[in-house]
C-alpha cells in the first residue's frame, strides 16, 4: 500500500486522491468536480482568531447528512465520560499493572477502558484518560468522537488508523491525533494495547518555546498528516459516535470513509516521539518536566494547561553534583503517567510498560526508595538513559478515577510501600 503524508503541524494542506477532484479557486463551487459533495468540518468557532481557526473542506462521494437516526450503542462497556463522579478521587497515589487481555475478541472501540478523567465535554474543559486493548480490527464499523480530539499512543501492536482524511500507520513510539468529529476505523494485526487522552479542551498545539528559541522540542515538520484516500464500499457500516458522554450508533449503507479530496488545517496527524529534540541541563539540577512537553492544550489562564502531553525520552544525564532522578514533589497539576517501553528513571520496579500511575493534585510522589538510595551514592559520570519512553498527561483539574480503575485487580494495593523505610536525616549533635 502506498502511503503518503504531508509534513507540518496544522498547516493549510491540500490533497486529492483523484486528479482534478479538489476544487480550485473556491471552496464551494456550484458543481463540484465529478459530482462530489462539499462538506466543511469546523474545529474552531467560525470567528476564532486566524491563528486559532481550524477547519477543513471535504469532497466526498456521498453527503454524510444522509444518515439514519442514532440509537444507543451497546458496546464499549468500560468507557466513561465527564463529569466523573462514580468514585471518589481521594488523596491516594495509584498505580496499575498492565490491562489483562480481554476475555473475548475485542476491537479498538469496545476495548476502551476509562481510568480517570476531569471536567466534562459540555464545559469544553478537562479530559478522559483511557487505555485500550484490541485484538481484532474494526470491521464494518467506524467511530467518531464529538466530545474531544483523541491522542492515541500504541504501547503494543501497530495500529492502522483509516480516517476520512487519509490513512495513518502508527507503531509503538509514535502517537496519532484524530480530531473531534472525524470518523475513523482502527485495524490491528494482533493483540494490541495502548493509551488514549480524550481532550475536551482547546486543541493540542505545540508549546511556546520562550528562551529556547525558534527550534527544539517537537519540531513542526516532523508531524505527518495523511494524504487524501477513500474507499468506495457499499456494504452496511456501523457508525459509532461518542456524544456528550454516551455512545451512540447508526448504520449507513456505505462506508463514510469516502472523501476523495480535502483541504484545510483540521486533520489527523501522527508524530514519531523519537524525533523529539530533548533539552535538559548541562550544568546542575534539572528543569521541570515541562521541558519535555510535546503538545499542550491551553486554558484561558496563561501557562496553566488543560492538558500537557509530556514525554520522558532517551537522553543524556550530565548534571554535576545533582540528584538526577525526578525529585520528591507535590504539584497543583494532576499527573497521569504511562510507560511505552523500558524503565522510568524514578522507579526501580513496579511501573512497567503498559502500566499506569496517577498522582493527583498536590499528592506527594517522586523516586522510590531504591532509586533514591542509588542516586545519592552515584558518581554521576555522563550517563545515557536509553531504551525508554514514559509519558504524562498533566492537567489543571484533579483526575477522578473510575470505579473500574479503583476496583480492578490490576490496581497495585502495595504502591505506597515503594516509599517506605526512608531513614531520618541526622543533624549534627
Ligand atoms: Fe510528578
Amino acid at each position: 500500500m502506498v502511503q503518503d503524508y504531508l509534513s507540518g503541524f496544522a498547516n493549510d494542506f491540500a490533497s486529492e486522491a483523484v486528479a482534478g477532484a479538489l476544487p480550485t479557486g473556491q471552496n464551494s463551487p456550484q458543481r463540484v468536480p465529478y459530482g462530489l459533495y462539499a462538506e466543511q468540518i469546523s474545529g474552531a468557532a467560525f470567528t476564532a482568531p486566524r491563528g486559532e481557526n481550524r477547519r477543513s473542506w471535504l469532497y466526498r462521494l456521498r453527503p454524510t447528512v444522509g444518515h439514519p437516526r442514532f440509537g444507543p450503542y451497546g458496546g464499549a462497556p468500560l468507557i466513561r465520560s465527564g463529569p466523573f463522579d462514580e468514585a471518589e478521587a481521594g488523596p491516594n497515589r495509584l498505580r496499575w499493572d498492565p490491562l489483562p487481555p480481554s476475555e473475548k475478541p475485542t476491537d479498538f472501540v469496545d476495548g476502551l477502558a476509562t481510568y480517570a478523567g476531569s471536567g466534562a465535554p459540555a464545559d469544553a474543559s478537562g479530559m478522559g484518560v483511557h487505555l485500550y486493548r484490541a485484538d481484532i480490527p474494526m470491521t464494518g464499523k467506524v467511530f467518531s468522537n464529538a466530545d474531544g480530539e483523541l491522542l492515541i499512543l500504541p504501547q503494543e501492536g501497530a495500529l492502522a488508523i483509516d480516517t476520512e482524511l487519509g490513512r495513518l500507520s502508527v507503531s509503538p513510539g509514535e502517537i496519532a491525533v484524530v480530531p473531534r468529529g472525524v470518523k475513523f476505523r482502527v485495524g490491528v494485526a494482533g493483540p494490541s494495547r495502548g493509551y488514549v487522552c480524550e481532550n475536551y479542551g482547546a486543541l493540542f498545539r505545540l508549546p511556546e518555546l520562550g528562551p529556547i528559541g525558534s527550534n527544539g522540542l517537537a519540531n513542526p515538520r516532523d508531524f505527518l498528516t495523511p494524504c487524501a484516500w477513500y474507499e468506495d464500499v457499499e456494504t452496511p457500516t456501523q457508525w459509532v459516535q461518542k456524544y456528550q458522554g454516551r455512545m451512540w450508533s447508526t448504520e449507513l449503507a456505505w462506508s463514510p470513509l469516502d472523501v476523495v479530496a480535502w483541504h484545510g488545517n483540521f486533520a489527523p496527524y501522527k508524530y514519531d516521539l523519537a524525533n523529539f529534540n530533548t533539552i535538559g541541563t548541562v550544568s546542575f539540577d534539572h528543569p521541570d518536566p515541562s521541558i519535555f512537553t510535546v503538545l499542550t492544550s491551553p486554558t484561558d489562564t496563561p501557562g496553566t494547561a488543560n492538558c500537557d502531553f509530556v514525554i520522558f525520552p532517551p537522553r543524556w544525564m550530565v548534571a554535576e553534583h545533582t540528584f538526577r532522578p525526578p525529585w520528591f514533589h507535590r504539584n497543583i497539576m494532576s499527573e497521569f503517567m504511562g510507560l511505552i517501553t523500558g524503565a522510568y528513571d524514578a522507579k526501580l520496579g513496579g511501573f512497567v510498560p503498559g502500566g499506569a500511575s496517577l498522582h493527583n493534585c498536590i499528592s506527594h510522589h517522586g523516586p522510590d526508595r531504591s532509586t533514591y538510595e542509588i542516586a545519592i551514592q552515584a558518581q554521576n559520570p555522563p550517563h545515557k538513559i536509553d531504551g525508554t519512553m514514559a509519558f504524562m498527561f498533566e492537567g489543571r483539574r484533579p483526575l477522578q478515577p473510575t470505579r473500574f480503575a479503583l476496583e480492578s485487580s490490576h490496581l497495585q494495593s502495595d504502591y505506597d510501600d515503594c516509599w517506605s523505610g526512608f531513614t531520618k536525616a541526622q543533624l549534627p549533635v
